[in-house]
């Protein structure tokens, strides 16, 4: 994955669904908030801009107003990418919430133009690499048993005003390996010949409910 293309196209192909979502999200949100506790132009020139085109800070999001990761990146349980949220997700409250403000107008004036935000992207792997989002949000092993945080790989995303990597080892072989490595079976599923059934050696290939685990260190799990 090299460009957010796909993910803007697929969910900008379908607005009514995420806008009514939206909408219901923000009467909720609109009930929660104190009156007059609306941000003004001088709390927004205190977000840093980072590198990106509208100064979009997570902390406010994800945080001050509870906005859960997956309502935005919708696609990180069921494909291999998270996804950048389609323009019309974000109009979906943008119509009616903090339309003073100068960021939010520039959101606006992309919904007018019809025309996707082009969001430089931060976490990247070379092409050659297979990475499923999905398959570590629905994880369930015995260190996994409710899935990996999107926090563990990407660090404290939910209090950046601007997003960075967390860690400067990510997404390097030796990362993604060192995590798999660590999860119980691995080895032993490695080291395993075809067994008879029920043998030590190939229960140790099973997890606690009682499915096969994957091979999580041969070479073509993560390459094509
Ligand atoms: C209101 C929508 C919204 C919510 C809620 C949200 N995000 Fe985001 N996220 C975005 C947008 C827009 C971007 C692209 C702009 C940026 O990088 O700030 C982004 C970018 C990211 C990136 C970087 C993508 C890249 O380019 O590498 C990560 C990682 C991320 N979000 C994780 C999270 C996590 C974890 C949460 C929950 C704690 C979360 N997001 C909640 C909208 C959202
Ligand atoms: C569920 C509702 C909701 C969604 C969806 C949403 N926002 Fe917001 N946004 C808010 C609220 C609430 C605030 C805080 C407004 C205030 O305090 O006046 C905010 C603030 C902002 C601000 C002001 C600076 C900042 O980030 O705090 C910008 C810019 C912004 N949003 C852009 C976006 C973009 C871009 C998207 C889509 C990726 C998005 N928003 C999606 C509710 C939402
Ligand atoms: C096991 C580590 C790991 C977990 C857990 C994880 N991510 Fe990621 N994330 C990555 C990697 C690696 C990339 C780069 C993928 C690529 O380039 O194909 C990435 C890329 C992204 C991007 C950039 C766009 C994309 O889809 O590639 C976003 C947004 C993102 N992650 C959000 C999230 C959110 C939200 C969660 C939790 C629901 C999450 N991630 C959980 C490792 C992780
Ligand atoms: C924080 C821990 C962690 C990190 C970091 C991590 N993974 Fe994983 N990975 C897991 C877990 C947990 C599973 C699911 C195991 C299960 O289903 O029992 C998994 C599963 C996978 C699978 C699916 C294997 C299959 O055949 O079902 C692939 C492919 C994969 N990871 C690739 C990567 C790549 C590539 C990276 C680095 C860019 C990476 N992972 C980083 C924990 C991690
Ligand atoms: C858990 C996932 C994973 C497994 C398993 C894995 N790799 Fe990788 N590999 C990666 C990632 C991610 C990169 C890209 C980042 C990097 O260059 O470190 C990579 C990069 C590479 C590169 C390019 C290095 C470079 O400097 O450009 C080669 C060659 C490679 N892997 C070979 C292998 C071989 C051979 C195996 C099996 C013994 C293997 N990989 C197993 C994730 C994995």
């Amino acid at each position: 994955m090299t460009d957010y293309g796909c993910a803007t196209g697929r969910s900008g192909g379908a607005p009514a669904a995420p806008l009514f979502a939206a909408a219901l999200a923000f009467a909720l949100l609109a009930w929660a908030s104190p009156a007059g506790a609306q941000m003004t132009e001088e709390q927004l020139a205190r977000i840093p801009a980072g590198p990106q085109p509208i100064k979009f800070s997570h902390q406010v999001h994800a945080t001050d107003n509870q906005i859960p990761c997956q309502y935005c990146h919708v696609y990180a349980r069921r494909s291999n990418v998270a996804g950048v949220p389609s323009v019309a997700l974000c109009m979906g409250c943008h119509q009616f919430v903090a339309t003073q403000l100068s960021e939010v107008k520039k959101l606006s004036e992309y919904w007018q133009k019809k025309e996707p935000i082009p969001w430089v992207r931060i976490h990247d792997v070379p092409d050659f690499v297979r990475f499923p989002h999905y398959r570590h949000v629905n994880a369930k092993n015995e260190t996994y048993p409710n899935g990996v945080l999107c926090q563990t790989c990407h660090g404290p995303v939910d209090t950046m005003q601007v997003v960075q990597l967390a860690d400067a080892n990510f997404g390097l072989m030796g990362w993604c390996l060192a995590c798999h490595l660590k999860i119980p079976g691995t080895l032993e599923r490695k080291r395993a010949t075809p067994e008879a059934p029920g043998s030590a050696k190939l229960m140790s290939g099973l997890r606690p409910d009682g499915r096969h685990r994957p091979n999580l260190t041969d070479c073509l799990t993560c390459h094509k």
